[in-house]
């Protein structure tokens, strides 16, 4: 018997970090929106736990205990007494390292793919407490649609999404390492008084009211910065998809991939292919959201 769980990708629609904790994480007042770009985790029994991964990027994804999704079936088994005796399979569509939550997304994946093959009868708190654990934005790939996460992200509280939003996203070559981003946050702001995130009224009502527009003149992430001072050449990806029609550009959370509003499935289109043309990205994918949390199918 096997159990496959679908999981979407998120892009941060407001990242508003503020200065290092002690414990060197960074309070966030961060605005998730899942988006329609998804892997698959199937978990199986097996003598022992194995990871395999299959689609384009699937060489980039690591194979050990560092993957999120291993990590996620350990921490479960044990809370239960029960061996991570399984092979995981995840079939990757979300970009590799890209600053959309792929990793996270396994993680959460595999976690409930887990619960329901060994019928742990965990409560949704209890999946949640162990998504917290895995990472600050493995709670939100649970959960999906969209939601404010603060602390250091993986506390959240849901937001209401009137309408569909249209994206195109730009997916660069190679990754980026989080910690990194955040450490040239960290460089960039060190003589700067950095103040308390806060969420934004303004991109709360544009998402409730389902406003492409007002959402556009709203979308922030202050983690643009360090990501552009990291990757310099993302500023040309942005300004392709500007030129092209977008309504909004930005860092999709730590990079390097990156986000563009659009105003419709026809404006995405022209976009990607826009994108795809400009020789400043590796590829470009259309995806609408909201999309609904990591799912059983
Ligand atoms: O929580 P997660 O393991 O995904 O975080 C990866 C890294 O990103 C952390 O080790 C930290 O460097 C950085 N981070 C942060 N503040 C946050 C979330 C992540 O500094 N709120």
């Amino acid at each position: 018997m096997s159990v496959t769980v679908r999981v979407p990708a998120k892009v941060n629609v407001r990242l508003a970090v503020g200065a290092p904790r002690p414990d060197g994480f960074h309070d966030l007042a961060n605005v998730f929106l899942a988006v329609g770009l998804y892997d698959e985790v199937t978990v199986t029994p097996a003598d022992g736990l194995r990871i395999t991964c299959s689609g384009p990027d699937a060489a980039q994804v690591p194979l050990d205990a560092t993957n999120l999704a291993a990590r996620a079936a350990i921490a479960l088994a044990e809370r239960h007494g029960i061996a991570p005796d399984v092979h995981i399979h995840i079939a990757k569509d979300i970009p590799v390292a890209g600053g959309m939550a792929g990793g996270s997304a396994d993680g959460a994946a595999a976690l409930l793919a887990c619960d329901a093959l060994w019928s742990t009868g965990a409560t949704r708190d209890e999946l949640l407490a162990i998504c917290a654990e895995l990472g600050s934005d493995v709670p939100f790939s649970l959960v999906g649609g969209a939601a404010l996460g603060t602390g250091r992200g993986e506390r959240l509280t849901p937001i209401e999404v009137g309408s569909t939003f249209h994206w195109v996203f730009a997916v660069a070559d190679g990754g980026l390492s989080t910690p990194a981003v955040y450490g040239e946050f960290d460089r960039l702001t060190a003589d700067t008084d950095v103040p308390e995130p806060e969420a934004s009224p303004a991109l709360l009502d544009a998402l409730r009211t389902g406003d492409a527009t007002a959402l556009a003149a709203a979308l922030s992430n202050d983690l643009q910065p360090a990501a552009l001072s990291l990757r310099p050449s993302l500023a040309d990806t942005l300004a392709a998809g500007t030129a092209a029609g977008a309504l909004a550009a930005l860092v999709s959370g730590s990079g390097p991939t990156t986000a563009f509003l659009v105003a419709d499935e026809e404006s995405a289109r022209k976009v990607a292919e826009a994108l795809l043309s400009s020789g400043t990205c590796r590829n470009a994918r259309t995806a609408v959201s909201p999309a609904p949390g990591a799912t059983v199918v």
